[in-house]
């Protein structure tokens, strides 16, 4: 059995995209592994979020994941805010991380580019939170994405440079879950790149029937194939894409066979994919309805997780501070 840790964004709610993309896999996941799951809303500071709004956020994706199936029996699912022992060790991680290896992370570079008013040492700091984040479950295996790799990397240099400095063999050095050929990239509805909140092409698990059936009605589409057997453009490659996750094989040869033979009618594909959609988010969305009334439950579950976590997590503290050599009198 292997510690898994997984920091979530408290911005946004959940899509199609981390359904498909992340959290299917942490459900599975969750049963074979030791996994702590937790929303980032320390993370999220570095972009100075309204106080009016960090708590609705974090609520909302806590909302989002436990519905889609997180079970926190099983894994720990905390707010990251609830473990102070997270603070403390990032304060004594960041005297071994280098401020000529942080400015020049690429994320680093990417938000200062963006947020030129304000370039926070929170945000140079980022990785070092994250790797607290990891280290301090001692956590072996991180399910990340592409763009959180350097991050990753980085939390092994600084277990690694931790290790050699104190002359110990403490924190594993962390490697990326690999789903193999399970994990699935879901495009977006507008004929770019893949579904993301930032590219405002979207479906929620949160959205009704209605708003998913106008998004599909307007994913773009053209005049339709001109010969047999032609290749699909990107856009629609896409909806097709959409579409082998949602709906069963039966429907998607279908549909291949009208490309294929110039008789595809993009009405009725659109009405198939919004209905085998709604299909997927409909059960989930009422149990967000359910969960979110449910403000003892959500206290119940955040409590336990943070409760799990801060036993793993002071753990850590108490030996790394004997590590260090602090001692008490
Ligand atoms: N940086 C991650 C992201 O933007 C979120 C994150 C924070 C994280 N701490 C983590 C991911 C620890 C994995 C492990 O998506």
């Amino acid at each position: 059995m292997e510690t898994v840790v997984s920091g979530i964004r408290s911005t946004g709610n959940l899509h199609l995209g981390n359904y498909f993309g992340a959290l299917r896999n942490f459900i599975k996941m969750q049963k074979e592994n030791n996994c702590f799951f937790f929303i980032a809303d320390l993370h999220s500071l570095t972009t100075h979020p309204d106080p009016k709004h960090l708590h609705e956020n974090v609520k909302n994706v806590l909302t989002d994941y436990l519905a889609a199936g997180i079970d926190p029996e099983e894994s720990a699912i905390f707010i990251q805010s609830d473990v102070p022992e997270v603070s403390e060790l990032y304060l004594l991680m960041n005297m071994h991380a280098y401020m000529g290896e942080l400015a020049k992370t690429s994320s680093f570079k990417e938000k200062a580019r963006k947020q030129p008013e304000n370039i926070n040492a929170g945000l140079l700091t980022y990785p070092v939170l994250m790797a607290t984040d990891i280290i301090i479950h001692k956590a072996n295996k991180v399910p990340v994405g592409k763009d959180q790799e350097q991050h990753l990397e980085m939390t092994r240099r600084f277990a690694r440079r931790f290790n050699n400095f104190y002359g110990v063999d403490y924190f594993p050095e962390p490697t990326a879950y690999n789903f193999g050929s399970e994990l699935i990239k879901i495009p977006g509805l507008d004929g770019t790149g893949k579904m993301g909140k930032s590219e405002g092409n979207c479906i929620y698990l949160m959205d009704d029937p209605k708003e998913i059936e106008k998004k599909v009605k307007k994913a773009l589409t053209d005049q339709g194939p001109e010969s047999m057997n032609s290749i699909k453009p990107d856009y629609i490659e896409n909806l097709f894409t959409i579409l082998k996750v949602v709906s069963t094989p039966d429907v998607v040869q279908f549909y291949e066979e009208k490309w294929n033979k110039c008789e595809i009618r993009y009405g009725d594909l659109k009405k198939q994919l919004a209905s085998d959609i709604i299909a997927v988010t409909s059960p989930i969305r009422e149990r967000i309805l359910e969960i979110k009334k449910d403000d003892d439950y959500l206290r119940k579950v955040s409590r336990m997780g943070a409760e799990k976590a801060r036993e793993s997590a002071s753990k850590t503290i108490k030996e790394v501070r004997d590590i260090m050599g602090f001692k008490s009198f």
